[in-house]
């Protein structure tokens, strides 16, 4: 028979891997609290209309990409393709829009695209959201935590920021009246796909990469043409922050996102390291998505980080992480009893350390091999002669000391000036931070 295999486009992520995704996972959940947000979770499935609504039925994630199905009552439920839906749920069940909000959440989405480098059918973000905060002072000030996140992990170099704003529901009607007019004019010089979103979401035919149609697109109305006053000013606003601050951006009008509740800024990090899906982080405001489900008026924003795109990006600038260790001390036994005393005195006295007890005999040589292939620095040996004089024997196995027995306490003092661990998951480090 046939061994069973996962999902296509749906990834297990083995022990090797995941040095770099707990590092994100430390370094991020560090970052976000140093500025104020508090972690949320919420379930994986939804109520499709949930996204429907949300999302837009026009757009290819509700039309295309969700995993959709009627379940045992015959709801109608799907697997979360994003977040910023649940979250905003979660926030109006729970009464959390009372007051303004930082929040941001992790964890796996579910897109029936096309997989490919980069592009998964379950895949990871890491998602921040922010409710009550309407002016653009906020703005920057998200995109400024991004900034510092690249820098933290060294990708400063790799990443370039595109905004745009996309401005209120009127100006995006009256672009939208002015680009249907422009590509219905010009519907002969449409490819098929485009011709498609001419009636569902001709929005995203300024997304298009076919490049037959570049010097139509680069041509067609702009949405900067068609902002109103207000939007106008917060845009202005937030270039004024972002160049205080340092925050390089490039202007792109031509950016639009695939999800219908953006309003006023929207952007995007992008790298032309990892081929054609160079977007790691994308977000924007959504000013009216909380009222349109129900809500009080409520002011938001946020982004989503691909997680696997940001893990092709760190393997790309700073090449693949070098094996862990899966222990510090590593204890071999010619008997069983004694080494699961001894390994379970040894954690309660020296935290810090990961011990692991050899388990399932065998004789010296290959637990010293086991010991050795473990990465362990040292390896504690409880042999008959060692348990005769009540001492352990230490041996260090990547350094030239040489080999010792010591009665217990002495081997706790010796074993507690050890370093942490560096298997233990790494605290964030500080970093410079953004030049003023
Ligand atoms: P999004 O642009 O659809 O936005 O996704 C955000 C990020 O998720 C993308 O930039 C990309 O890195 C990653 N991503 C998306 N689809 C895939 C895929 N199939 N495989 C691998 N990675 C993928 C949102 O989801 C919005 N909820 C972001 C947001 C939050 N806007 C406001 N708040």
């Amino acid at each position: 028979m046939s061994t069973p295999q996962s999902i296509r486009g749906m990834h297990d992520l083995l022990p090797a891997a995941l040095g770099r995704w707990q590092k994100i996972e430390t370094t991020t959940a560090h970052l976000l609290a140093r500025y104020g947000y508090r972690e949320l979770r919420f379930p994986v499935l939804e109520k499709t209309a949930l996204f429907t609504r949300t999302i837009g039925t026009a757009t290819d994630i509700v039309a295309k990409e969700m995993y959709s199905f009627a379940d045992r009552n015959g709801d109608n439920l799907s697997l979360r393709p994003e977040g910023t839906a649940g979250c905003v749920r979660a926030c109006l069940q729970h009464r959390l829009l009372d007051r303004p909000q930082r929040l941001w959440y992790r964890g796996p989405m579910f897109r029936h695209e096309r997989p490919q480098k980069g592009r998964l059918r379950q895949f990871h973000q890491l998602g921040v959201e922010i409710f009550g905060l309407p002016g653009p002072d906020i703005d920057a000030e998200l995109l400024a935590l991004c900034a510092r996140l690249w820098q933290e992990l060294g990708l400063q170099d790799a990443l370039q920021l595109e905004i745009n704003s996309l401005g209120n529901q009127a100006a995006r009607q009256a672009h939208r009246a002015a680009l249907l007019d422009y590509l219905n004019a010009h519907r002969d010089q449409l490819d098929a796909d485009s011709q498609r979103r001419l009636t569902t979401n001709p929005l995203r035919i300024l997304d298009s990469k076919n490049p037959q149609m570049q010097d139509l697109i680069a041509a067609a109305p702009a949405l900067p043409d068609f902002l109103d006053p207000d939007s106008a000013a917060h845009f202005d606003q937030l270039r004024t922050h972002l160049d205080a601050l340092g925050i390089a951006h490039r202007l792109n009008p031509r950016l639009v996102r695939g999800l219908d509740y953006y309003n006023r800024t929207v952007f995007e990090w992008t790298t032309d390291r990892l081929g054609t899906q160079g977007t790691l982080c994308g977000g924007g405001r959504y000013d009216d998505l909380v009222a349109q489900l129900g809500g009080p008026p409520t002011a938001a924003l946020g982004f989503g980080l691909g997680l696997e795109r940001l893990i092709l990006l760190l393997d790309q600038v700073h090449g693949p992480t070098a094996p862990r260790p899966q222990a510090d001390l590593y204890l071999v036994s010619d008997q069983p009893t004694a080494p699961l005393i001894l390994a379970e005195k040894l954690r309660t006295a020296l935290p810090h350390l990961a011990i692991q007890n050899h388990c399932g005999g065998g004789s010296f040589k290959t637990q010293f091999k086991k010991a050795d292939r473990s990465g362990a620095q040292i390896a504690l040996i409880l042999g008959p002669d060692e348990r005769a004089a009540d001492r352990i024997g230490i041996k260090h196995l990547r350094a030239l000391h040489p080999q010792e027995t010591l009665p217990l306490t002495e081997l706790l003092e010796r074993l507690r000036s050890l370093p942490p661990l560096s298997i233990m998951p790494a605290a964030a480090q500080p970093t410079k931070g953004i030049e003023p």
